[in-house]
């Protein structure tokens, strides 16, 4: 397993390019079980959650093309000869998950294991299949797997989420596509991935209106077209470069960056004293007097904090002026980066959902480990202004969801390189 060593120094400036949202390309990708036309995202991160919906897809029977190095996805799913998604790949991503509602609205069946728990939570996904039976579908969970069956296909229906769920929203909101008649989804997720599946879908002929609110209506179709779409700008690797110059001093430039996509996260951000510009080709932040300004953070769905920048937000207010309190109310198990970063010398109290911060001057380097992607890359900003020497073990979580993270950093002249593991 390959490791990543930081050496924590002074300032870092430069720019960095952000790429397309691992979370969007997520549910983008399963769109085009939908039509039997060519769906090509363009824009695509190069990740290997990535690979493995790319795996999913094509052991359903779907084509899909890398082109470009990775930036472009050509899809295929004329041939959809396989409906069983299967353990092997679900349990390496929760995300399969989010093949159920297209395959089911296409073609009136399908079988998916349950993803499981992960590091963070149990990770249930009854909302997504309260909704699909709202939508006339008759599931028998048997063996681990979602046994699903529509026939004569899905119904349009009312869709009421007892709470916000990003991707039980992403699997009713594809399903209705294709359902006969009107579906509305109360409380649905307002999250910018939400809105860029939705335009996605539109491109390819779905009558959807209410996309961004929380309660999004939907026409079913007999069929969708292809389509070709560009993959949303990722706000959360946005927020996490963001985070940079604030923890090392210093200003970067974050191309392809919109305050639209962050802007609960900017304005706490700028809280802590960090400047945060709009400028023509992004967002540049910087930090140039001293150490930052503690506040407190409680993370909600979108337009809120995000639950997936909280980790990171950790690492700064451990070196932050005074104390913080950062309240998780979206994953019940969350903070599994405190204790590394402890290790480094935080001062970190942590009761059920909330983590007390109290900043220090400076954090030491130290052997850590990573546990679940985001907190995997609270490590490296913690690791680049520690004192000395950084080693972050089992970076596979890191690499589902930062492409090329040595390369963006030590462009902006951070002292970081990667050791390939046995
Ligand atoms: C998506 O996960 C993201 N993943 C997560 O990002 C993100 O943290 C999360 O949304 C919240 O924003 C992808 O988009 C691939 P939820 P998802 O359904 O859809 C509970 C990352 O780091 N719940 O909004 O699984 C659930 O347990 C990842 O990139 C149910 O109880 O999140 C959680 O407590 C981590 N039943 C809460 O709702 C359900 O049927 C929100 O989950 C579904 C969810």
């Amino acid at each position: 397993m390959d490791s990543i060593l930081v050496k924590g120094g002074g300032e870092l400036n430069g720019e960095i390019p952000i790429a397309g949202a691992k979370n969007a390309c997520l549910t983008l990708m399963p769109a085009t079980l939908l039509s039997e036309e060519p769906l090509t995202l363009t824009n695509a991160p190069r990740l290997s959650d990535i690979k493995t919906m790319t795996a999913l897809l094509q052991s359903l029977g779907a084509e899909v093309t890398s082109l470009q190095g990775g930036k472009v996805l050509a899809m295929s799913s004329h041939d959809i000869n396989n409906h069983k998604a299967d353990y092997e790949i679900v349990r390496k991503m929760r995300a399969s998950i989010l093949v159920l509602g297209p395959m089911l609205a296409r073609d009136g069946h399908a079988e998916v294991s349950l993803p499981g728990g992960c590091a963070i939570g149990a990770r249930p996904v009854d909302l997504h299949l309260k909704g699909l039976e709202a939508m006339g579908a008759e599931l028998d969970l048997r063996d681990g797997y979602v046994h699903a069956k529509a026939t004569g296909g899905l119904k349009g229906g009312v869709v009421d989420f007892p709470f916000v769920s990003v991707g039980a929203t992403e699997n009713i909101l594809m399903a209705a596509t294709l359902a006969k008649g009107t579906t509305v989804i109360n409380n649905a997720a307002r999250e910018p991935e939400i809105v860029d599946l939705a335009e996605c879908l539109i491109r390819m002929g779905a009558a959807i209106s209410g996309h961004g609110t929380s309660t999004i209506t939907v026409e079913g179709k007999d069929r969708l077209n292809g389509a070709t779409h560009p993959v949303v700008t990722d706000r959360i690797e946005l927020g996490t470069y963001m985070l940079v110059p604030a923890i090392t001093g210093g200003s970067i430039e974050l191309i392809g960056g919109r305050m639209s996509l962050v802007t609960a996260f900017a304005e706490k951000l700028a809280e802590t004293g960090v400047e945060i510009e709009e400028t023509q080709r992004g967002l540049r932040v910087s930090r140039k007097n001293g150490r930052v300004s503690a506040v407190d953070v409680k993370t909600e769905p979108f337009p809120g904090f995000p639950t997936d920048l909280q980790a990171q937000m950790m690492a700064l207010l451990c070196t932050a002026n005074g104390t913080s309190v950062l309240e998780e109310t979206i994953f019940e198990n969350r903070f599994m980066h405190a204790p590394e970063l402890i290790r480094m010398g935080a001062q970190i109290d942590v009761q059920g959902g909330l983590a007390k911060v109290t900043g220090v001057e400076r954090l030491k380097g130290a052997p850590v480990m990573a546990t679940d992607l985001r907190a995997s890359v609270s490590l490296i900003l913690a690791g680049l202004a520690a004192e000395g020497e950084t080693q972050v073990n089992r970076v596979y979580h890191l690499d589902r969801g930062y492409e090329r993270v040595e390369e963006k950093l030590a462009a902006c002249s951070a002292s970081i390189t990667r050791i390939n593991g046995q």
